[in-house]
């Protein structure tokens, strides 16, 4: 049928990045427009090693709205979706009242066809919500001509996908309003300020799925009275500090407060009724490893943090990569080898001293951490221009390929 074929203006792909909390958000003052009950701050990944590339078409032909995530067909009645594609539209409509005659405004009558995967594993067990939801909402407002503030709508997706609508260093501003129309993220530096810091995401092995953040920040909210001080007390001077040292490119000062604030994050988890646990054997050890290395260079030179689940995401600087990532592998020996076992920015060869194996100290644990992805702090989401890397085919449907 000749009317099932969609035109290429009304086909628009992106990609947005995963970022990491350096300040955690965990708990909510509303549900339904995901307001957090304290600010946070993270860090922006590159795009080169993990994203999320999504295309969305419009067409006179399609009968509903779809979605299609890692090649598989989804239920697009989802709440935090309908939410994304409602305020979407709404803006849509607000611009078409302002834009008087001319202004093309036929895909605002039209249904929706999605279509979303990620350049990393889902089993990795990597956060791709945030990723997903920025990527989702960062599209639909090209191919509805909505510009401007966008991360109070990826919030109402996912809360931690508002700080992947920009690279670099990010702050989410929690907000004081009922709305939430306050309650919005900000680049604090862009991806070039620091280019020395580099980051090793640390895929551990992990026997089960642990609790989901949605549910398990909710329990949290009902049961933890650590989290009401955290939140009320402790995170309002972290964030000052931290975008101080984010400014200053205080190293030392960056990588205490983001150790620190993840283990108070977790802390919360076990004063949680029942308790949380995200951290595993492998995560303890890892948390270990990295003081003892500390320690034995009398400086802090290395930072973890981990989000709900066993993996850690470490900071460090450009220079110590080489004998870190030296380490890694010798107390945690990979069951692949050399090359495979770590993706992304290559790695030098370092040697490994004796006196800081020593000074670690700790059992090897083989084939504890599955891979290292080696990344840096990258940009915030992309339109991509090549229309050969669109996700649907001129049928409105997934590409075989996808
Ligand atoms: C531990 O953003 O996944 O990663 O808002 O319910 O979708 P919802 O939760 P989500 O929570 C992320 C929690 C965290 C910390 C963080 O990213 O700040």
């Amino acid at each position: 049928m000749p009317g099932d074929s969609v035109d290429k203006e009304n086909m628009i792909t992106c990609t947005a990045p995963v970022n990491i909390a350096v300040i955690k958000y965990w708990g909510k003052r509303n549900e339904d427009l995901i307001l957090p009950i304290n600010s946070s701050l993270s860090v922006t990944l590159h795009q080169d090693q993990l994203k999320t590339t999504t295309t969305v078409a419009t067409s006179r032909s399609f009968q509903e709205d779809r979605i299609w995530l890692n090649g598989k067909e989804e239920d697009i009645s989802h709440p935090r979706l309908q939410s994304c594609l409602r305020e979407i539209r709404r803006l849509a409509r607000k611009r078409r009242n302002n834009a008087g005659p001319g202004f093309d405004a036929t895909a605002l009558s039209h249904k929706v066809h999605i279509c979303s995967i990620n350049n990393f594993p889902t089993a990795a067990g990597l956060a791709s919500s945030a990723a997903g939801f920025a990527c989702l909402v960062y599209t639909l407002a090209r191919v509805f001509g909505v510009e401007g503030e966008l991360s109070g709508i990826a919030r109402q997706g996912s809360g931690s996908a508002c700080r992947s609508m920009y690279g670099g260093f990010v702050q989410w501003i929690m907000g004081q309003q009922e709305d939430g129309k306050d309650s919005l993220a900000q680049q604090v530096e862009p991806e070039s300020h620091w280019p020395e810091l580099r980051i090793l995401v640390l895929v551990a092995s992990a026997e089960r799925k642990p609790v989901g953040s949605t549910s398990g920040m909710q329990t949290s909210v009902q049961t933890s009275s650590l989290l009401k001080h955290r939140a009320e007390s402790v995170v309002p001077g972290r964030m000052v500090e931290m975008t101080e040292a984010v400014r200053r490119k205080d190293f030392a000062a960056f990588a205490e407060l983001t150790m620190k604030d993840s283990n108070q994050f977790h802390a919360t988890c076990l004063d949680t009724y029942p308790p949380i646990f995200y951290l595993n054997n492998v995560s303890h050890r890892i948390i270990s490893m990295v003081h003892r290395y500390n320690r034995h260079y009398g400086e802090t030179r290395v930072a973890y943090t981990f989000d709900a689940g066993p993996n850690a995401v470490i900071f460090t600087l450009q220079q110590h990569i080489p004998e870190f990532v030296q380490m890694v592998q010798y107390f945690f020996p990979p069951e692949i080898n050399g090359g495979q076992f770590i993706k992304g920015l290559s790695v030098d060869q370092a040697p490994l001293s004796e006196e800081l194996k020593q000074a670690v100290g700790l059992e090897p644990m083989p084939k504890g951490i599955n891979y290292i992805i080696s990344t840096k702090a990258g940009p915030g989401p992309c339109v991509v221009e090549d229309p050969a890397q669109h996700l649907l085919g001129s049928d409105g449907l997934p590409k075989k390929t996808v």
